[in-house]
């Protein structure tokens, strides 16, 4: 089932929820001082994916007719997914981008994605820019298919907790 969910800017008083959900999808996260560092710097914006959580239970309703119906009026938001980006000189990185994993094919990290991609456009940005593990094929395959091509790989640029280190791979696009 397509899942209900919307982006909500955020910035650095959502540093722990940011730092939440980068602990759930990378083996090295980042912290919530990491999440606020970012923001120090100039032109560093955030998207974060909320569900909209509803009601599933009955609720009295009509009571002349003594029927009962669902409620589905919103009760809250779950963050499950985020972005972090940053423009200068024109150029745009992606800093980070993920969504938890029970909440992953439901087209989140995309609807994200393409309203970072949008903003920076709007901003001015020329290209955009990111570093993704070499394997990373779900990342590869998003980036791919919103026209990000490889310009060049970093040899043995990520640590893995097991002391080995792996290639990253600079994707870029181009805006028209
Ligand atoms: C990569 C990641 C952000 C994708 O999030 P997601 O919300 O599941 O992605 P979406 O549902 O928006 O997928 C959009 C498209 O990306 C591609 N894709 C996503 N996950 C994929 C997978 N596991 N395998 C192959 N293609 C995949 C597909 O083309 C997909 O479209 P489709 O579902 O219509 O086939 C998520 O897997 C994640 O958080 N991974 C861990 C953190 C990470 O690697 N972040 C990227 C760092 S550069």
């Amino acid at each position: 089932m397509p899942a209900d969910f919307t982006l909500a800017e955020a910035d650095k008083n959502s540093a722990q929820t940011l730092a939440a959900i980068h602990e759930e999808c990378f083996p090295n996260y980042w912290n919530s001082e990491a999440f606020t560092d970012f923001f120090s710097v100039e032109n560093t914006f955030a998207l974060v994916a909320e569900i909209v959580t509803r009601d599933s239970c009955l609720v009295p309703c009509e009571e002349k007719k003594n029927t009962r119906v669902t409620s589905h009026e919103p009760l809250g938001t779950l963050p499950v997914g985020m972005i972090v980006y940053r423009i200068a000189g024109g150029q745009a990185d992606i800093l980070t981008l993920a969504v938890r994993p029970s909440w992953r094919r439901h087209g989140i990290a995309d609807a994200l994605l393409n309203e970072a991609m949008r903003h920076c456009e709007k901003l001015g940005a020329a290209s955009l820019f990111l570093d993704v593990e070499d394997g990373n094929q779900a990342a590869i395959a998003l980036y791919e298919r919103r026209g990000f091509t490889h310009l060049r790989r970093r040899k043995l640029y990520y640590r893995q907790k097991d002391g080995s280190y792996t290639d990253a791979l600079v994707m870029t696009r181009k805006f028209a």
